[in-house]
């Protein structure tokens, strides 16, 4: 090997080593760029209400739209559907007292003035947090008639134990009969 040689093959190996730093630096960099997106969503989507398809101005909830105090409670669409819109403040809900027909699907629409309370009907499926801006929906079928509780169950307070609710489940042609020409039913006393 004539010293020439030696200084190509040195110079060879250097071109190589540059390479495979770049390459180490690419791959590296795909890699922080992957786990930097699966911190990025997991951490959005955990402080994120699991069903956040629907936003609403939880400051002018009682002025205007959906969630009106006339049009809270339950009601029949025109579809037939039942539909229930709840409010959570501190510390009550509005209605306290919900009626729902037995053995139909019932929609309810739900959501909060304040801080962020938890909504739960006993001997059900139906449990969600309230948050404010955000509508929760979700569907319960009640089998069975009867009263259930409804409590929070989300710290939302210094009175937090003391809210709770009523849901007082009842035959769907006698449900029907309260809710005919688009009435709220609820069963708070007037
Ligand atoms: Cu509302 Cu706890």
């Amino acid at each position: 090997m004539t010293p020439t040689d030696a200084g190509a093959l040195h110079g060879s190996e250097a071109v190589a080593v540059e390479a495979e730093r770049r390459w180490a630096i690419v791959v590296i960099a795909i890699i922080s760029l992957l786990i930097a997106t699966m911190v990025f969503t997991s951490l959005h989507w955990a402080s994120m209400p699991p069903s956040r398809v629907e936003t609403v101005d939880p400051r002018n909830l009682h002025v205007s739209g959906e969630f009106v105090e006339s049009n809270l409670g339950t009601m029949l669409d025109a579809d037939g559907k039942v539909v229930v819109r709840l409010i959570a403040q501190r510390y009550a809900f509005e209605p306290q007292c919900l009626v729902v027909p037995a053995g139909v699907p019932v929609t309810f629409r739900a959501t909060s003035t304040d801080a962020v309370h938890g909504f739960v009907v006993d001997r059900t499926n139906a449990n969600v947090m309230l948050i404010p801006g955000f509508i929760a929906t979700f569907t319960a079928t009640f089998d069975k008639s009867g009263e259930r509780l409804m409590p929070c169950h989300e710290y939302c307070g210094t009175g937090h134990q003391a809210m709770w609710g009523r849901v007082q489940v009842i035959a769907a042609d006698e449900f029907r009969a309260k809710a005919k020409d688009g009435a709220r039913v609820s069963c708070v006393p007037r």
